[in-house]
């Protein structure tokens, strides 16, 4: 079984922040999202893996190049991003004969995939997709299940959602769906739509199962779901200090500190909550379920329920609360007159004063 991982796309929902990265780049918990997907494939066992890459692919190249995997990746261009099934097409000749799953680079799955490669394999199936209850269905893709939990229906965002199971951004497929691929057509939004494809397998007779998911699914397409799976992930943090913390510190619940970085002067810091490599967080609180990436100088601010990206520095800030703050980002208090706030905020930029 091969493994296709999808990291293209523009990521327009999470502008400013992918006018810069790639949107699989953002961390979740300090670690790019798109690793979660990575390790995923490996833990099922799955060895050969075809990243696909469009916009900003020197920069995922990069990223993925940085670690050690356990499995062969290869990379697959898909150039402008033309739809999830165009994302299948473009993947065949790395595919060939082999059955595969898909997973959608910007996802993360609690329980990993293991059992659901394995129960696929068994199967014999075409397809198989996961489904998750969620409350508000008209944003995702739906199902409509039979009786006999068969797939009826796929609709994509409905208006008025035949059920409230969404599909989980993780697919496996035989070659059958190379047919189904090349015979949809483009969508209203004019993209070859994977649910087309999908559907396309149910009323050509082909056998497509599902299976529910049972621990937490997150699809990180918008800000507030980024934070959303940095709780889900930091809910299970474990302790650990590869730092220095001055002794009028405290440290509560589950933290992470990593090498090279001090904890300074009279700071709490409480978890679950993880902080990088060579950062210095002085005088300042640091609250449940923030991520604090490497390099950070966090001086004199309260900060919670946030993610910070790798070199941002906030000094004397007061107190920041649900926000993602870039790489590199420098916010600082000043007393220079006039008094006010001093912006230079990228396109598309978001503050709440
Ligand atoms: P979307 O969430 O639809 O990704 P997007 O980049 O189009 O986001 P936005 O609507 O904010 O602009 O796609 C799901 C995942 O699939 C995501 O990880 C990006 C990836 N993708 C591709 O790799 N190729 C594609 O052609 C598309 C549409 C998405």
């Amino acid at each position: 079984m091969k493994g296709i991982i999808l990291s293209g796309g523009y990521g327009e929902r999470l502008r400013p922040l992918t006018f810069s990265q790639q949107k699989q780049l953002i961390p979740v918990a300090n670690k790019p999202v798109l690793f979660y997907a990575i390790e995923d494939v490996i833990k099922a066992g799955i060895k050969d893996i075809g990243v696909v890459v469009g916009p900003n692919r020197e920069q995922v190249e990069e990223t993925i190049g940085r670690r050690k995997w356990n499995a062969s990746i290869e990379f697959i261009q898909q150039g402008e991003p033309k739809g999830l099934a165009h994302a299948v097409m473009v993947s065949q000749d790395f595919v060939g004969d082999n059955p595969f799953v898909m997973y959608l680079g910007d996802n993360i799955l609690k329980e990993g995939i293991s059992q659901h490669v394995a129960e696929f394999q068994q199967s014999g199936c075409d397809a198989s997709i996961l489904l998750c209850h969620v409350t508000n269905p008209t944003m995702f893709g739906v199902a409509e299940l039979g009786e006999n939990g068969e797939i009826v229906r796929l609709v994509e965002k409905p208006k008025v959602p035949p059920s409230d199971l969404a599909l989980v951004g993780i697919y496996m497929f035989r070659p059958s769906i190379f047919k189904a691929v090349h015979s949809i057509k483009p969508s209203w939004r004019n993209e070859l739509e994977i649910t087309d494809s999908i559907q396309w397998l149910v009323e050509n007779g082909y056998k497509v199962k599902s299976a529910i998911v049972s621990g937490w699914w997150k699809d990180t397409g918008k800000p507030e779901d980024i934070l959303e799976a940095n709780r889900l992930v930091l809910d299970e943090i474990e302790s650990r200090n590869e730092g220095k913390v001055d002794e009028k510190a405290s440290i509560r619940g589950r933290v992470s500190i990593g090498k090279g970085s001090e904890v300074e002067g009279k700071c709490m810091v409480k978890g679950p909550a993880i902080i990088g490599e060579r950062c210095l967080i002085k005088d300042s609180y640091i609250g449940p379920y923030t991520s604090i990436g490497d390099g950070c100088r966090i001086i004199g601010t309260e900060i919670e329920d946030s993610v910070v990206m790798e070199g941002a520095s906030l000094q004397n800030v007061g107190r920041i609360v649900d926000s993602l703050i870039g790489r590199g980002v420098n916010a600082k208090a000043t007393s220079v007159l006039p008094n006010g706030h001093r912006l230079i905020l990228g396109d598309y930029s978001q503050v709440e004063l």
